[in-house]
């Protein structure tokens, strides 16, 4: 039987404020919108969503704010089984929000006021060691302050923890701060941000991948949208194709796939097929409306890759 896997995500809760649109308003102007929802999000929590859907055991630290959507949000924490113990919330500033904007072909832009994301800290990554040296994986985005990423990959390293990092939202950083880092997980335009390079086809993608790599990165995959992955390594560079989907919202996906990715790797399968079933996974996603609810569950995502690797 396949490993249980034991996940921690260090990072964001955001509330989703997601409006659906024909197009988005210029400045000075009113329009109306088709659609609203309003969901749990913020990319640390999604990725911890999408692992614990998949199976495994989550552990999330993060901070909330003194408003109606922190105790909320730990409430949904508790609700899908997610450890909270280290999710605390902070008197006298706002949870995190976002602000996501789609349009019809399912494309997002997303506004995120960080909140009491900020300040997540490394006195709070050290405040949850004892349960960090107990897992198979450290999972951490960009939402939270950069010194507590930087900490928290140190500390995977002495401990000998798996580690990804998704660098989302996207800022300059100097990437040999990761030298060692497990995965380096971003999509084209975090990718582009990054390295100056833009990534507009397979071959940019590649070029993209290696200079990520000559900063010190054990391992990059970057995400592609509906054109799949690229995982690479000093050893091989090699593109892991998309399955075919009908996506109305793709907001999320990208976490759908990190989250789904650290549980198929911690259960022990190869990496190549660990994408494999992560880009299912993410495309699966974006058939649905917002991001923690349009996750599958395991025993639809389980049912949706079997139909589709029938042998013929
Ligand atoms: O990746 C999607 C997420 O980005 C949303 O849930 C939003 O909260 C922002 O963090």
């Amino acid at each position: 039987m396949a490993k249980h896997p034991r996940i921690a995500v260090i990072g964001s809760a955001n509330i989703d404020l997601t409006t659906f649109s024909d197009r988005f308003p210029k400045a000075g102007e009113t329009i109306f919108g088709q659609k609203f929802d309003l969901g749990f999000g913020g990319k640390g929590a999604n990725q911890a969503v999408a692992a614990r859907l998949c199976g495994a055991d989550v552990f999330m630290v993060a901070r909330v704010g003194s408003d109606l959507f922190g105790p909320a949000t730990i409430q949904n924490f508790q609700k899908l089984g997610i450890d909270a113990t280290h999710v605390k919330q902070i008197q006298g500033v706002s949870s995190g929000v976002a602000p996501i904007f789609v349009e019809p072909d399912g494309q997002n832009r997303i506004l995120v006021v960080k909140g009491a994301n900020d300040l997540l800290k490394p006195a709070d990554v050290d405040a949850a060691a004892d349960l960090l040296r107990t897992v198979d994986c450290i999972v951490l985005q960009f939402e939270i302050p950069l010194e507590t990423v930087y900490y928290a990959v140190s500390f995977a390293r002495r401990h000998g923890i798996r580690c990804i990092v998704n660098p989302a939202p996207a800022h300059p950083i100097e990437i040999s701060a990761l030298a060692g880092l497990d995965y380096f997980i971003p999509n084209e335009s975090e990718a582009e941000t990054i390295t100056g390079m833009a990534v507009r086809n397979p071959d940019d993608a590649r070029k993209c991948a290696e200079k990520l790599l000559s900063g010190g990165v054990a391992g990059v995959i970057l995400t592609l949208g509906s054109n799949g992955s690229l995982l690479a390594s000093r050893k091989s560079v090699e593109h892991v194709p998309a399955f075919p989907v009908k996506s109305i919202d793709s907001t999320g996906a990208g976490d759908a796939f990190i989250g789904s990715f650290a549980v198929f790797l911690a259960e022990g399968l190869p990496e190549r097929e660990a994408v494999r079933r992560a880009n299912l996974y993410a495309g699966l996603s974006t058939t649905g409306v917002g991001t923690q609810k349009s996750f599958y569950d395991r025993s639809r995502y389980d049912a949706e890759w079997a139909m589709r690797n029938k042998s013929s």
